[in-house]
């Protein structure tokens, strides 16, 4: 398995070429399932989620091709897909897919709103808490499907096809917002998502399927309304720039110091973390071309921060941020509010030297004046990066082991950090 080293010390300096964005991408490819005509999906960015997925779509029937280059463009583009769901081949998705990574379950939406009916597997993913499926569930009921759990599958039926109705859902899921509106654009009627997510990759799914015939509007907002068509149709949709990657490199730069233009950034959709990286000490700017990030020698302060659904600050940032303020001249407390069982990067932070308390659901993280290299075991997608940002700050070298977590969620990461100064290596196995 591959390990990341790091010699840690030295500043960032230069450009770093933001990709697509892995959680916008994820339910763009989905949302192919839902016409036999073509979706053309560019700035995907390469990544083993993304790879996993076109697995999986070709176990349904999506038959997807990769665009080659084109003049100017380097290794670090986005990918073009074509993706072509003309049959449905197949409405199982079964465990050996699912447990491999959790968004795959989305399909369920497209898959029961398209053909009547799916067979999806319960699934797995990050090791963060419990993460059920009851808010999909519900929502699918009160569109008119029949669900049963058989054999840990999630089996759904809508023989007559889904009908538009008001889903209201009791907290705030990501997840189920897209699957909720990708099976409401082919329900009969209106349906009105109550409480929806307004993450930024729910506006770009929004767009996507409006380009495909879809009547949507609302979305960005926490009420979402739906007017079902009986049939959607090609589109060609540009994956958003992704705002958890721009703010993991942000906070690298602002832990490590330099001088660091996030090309392709958007602002708009990353107020809070900015704001927060503001207060903690870093200097930054929007530009035309992306965010600008800087940040001289002073110390970095302390902050208090509660995780929370869009535009609050999000939780996967939570473990990068944490990595930041182990350097803070003071005590900063960071509050989990979205997922159970997400601090497992705080013992690996302790290897590095980091003081951290955990009070529940509380972070107390007081400041230390230095990082030391060490060992350290990447457990989830963000858990991994936050080890990264520390070891880049850490005096010595640090080896990130269990790399594939990071690979699942940030492309190429050596090579962009690498790209400003960094003193970063893939070690293959
Ligand atoms: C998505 C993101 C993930 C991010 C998360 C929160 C993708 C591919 N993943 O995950 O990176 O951390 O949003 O911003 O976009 N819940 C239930 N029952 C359900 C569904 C969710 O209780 O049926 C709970 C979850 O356990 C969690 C909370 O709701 O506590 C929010 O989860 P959700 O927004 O659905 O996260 P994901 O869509 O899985």
């Amino acid at each position: 398995m591959d390990r990341i080293r790091i010699v840690g010390g030295n500043p960032l300096n230069g450009t770093i070429a933001i990709s697509g964005a892995k959680n916008a991408a994820l339910p763009l490819m989905i949302a192919s399932l839902l016409t036999e005509e073509t979706l053309t999906l560019d700035n995907v960015p390469r990544l083993a989620d993304v790879a996993m997925l076109k697995r999986i779509l070709g176990n349904h029937g999506v038959d997807c091709m990769v665009h080659g280059k084109r003049a100017g463009q380097n290794g670090l583009s986005g990918e073009t897909l074509d993706l072509t769901a003309g049959a449905i081949v197949d409405t199982t998705a079964p465990y050996e897919m699912v447990s491999r990574m959790r968004a795959s379950f989305w399909v369920i939406g497209p898959l029961i709103a398209r053909m009547g009916q799916a067979r999806v597997s319960l699934p797995g993913g990050c090791a963060i808490g419990t993460r059920p499926v009851d808010l999909f569930i519900e929502a699918l009921k009160c569109l008119g499907a029949d669900i049963d759990i058989d054999g840990g599958n999630v089996v759904a039926r809508a023989p007559r096809g889904l009908v538009g109705n008001r889903v209201v859902f009791p907290r705030v899921t990501v997840g189920a917002t897209h699957v909720t509106m990708m099976a409401a654009a082919l329900a009969r009627g209106e349906t009105v998502i109550e409480n929806a997510a307004r993450e930024p990759e729910i506006v770009d799914l929004a767009q996507c399927l409006t380009k495909m015939g879809a009547r949507i509007a609302g979305a960005g907002t926490a009420t979402i309304h739906i007017e079902g068509v009986d049939r959607l149709g090609a589109a060609r949709h540009s994956v958003m720039p992704d705002r958890i990657e721009t703010g993991t490199y942000a906070m690298a730069v602002a832990m490590t110091g330099g001088d660091v233009l996030l090309e392709g950034a958007s602002p708009a959709i990353l107020e809070k973390p900015l704001q927060v990286l503001s207060e903690v000490g870093a200097e930054i700017s929007a530009t035309n071309s992306g965010i600008h990030v800087r940040r001289n020698g002073a110390g970095l302060s302390p902050v208090d921060v509660v995780t929370a659904p869009f535009p609050g600050f999000p939780t996967d940032l939570q473990a990068q941020l944490m990595a930041l303020v182990c350097r803070a001249q003071g005590t900063s407390h960071i509050r989990e509010t979205i997922f159970e069982n997400r601090f497992m990067h705080v013992q690996e932070l302790a290897r590095l030297g980091a003081d951290i308390h955990l009070d529940g659901q509380v972070a107390i993280v007081r400041g230390v004046s230095r990082l030391r290299g060490a060992q350290v075991m990447a457990t989830d997608l963000r858990a991994s990066v936050s080890l990264v940002i520390a070891g880049l700050a850490a005096e010595g070298e640090t080896v990130v082991n269990r790399v594939y977590h990071l690979d699942r969620g940030f492309e190429r990461i050596e090579e962009k950090l690498g790209g400003c100064g960094a003193a970063i290596e893939r070690l293959t196995a």
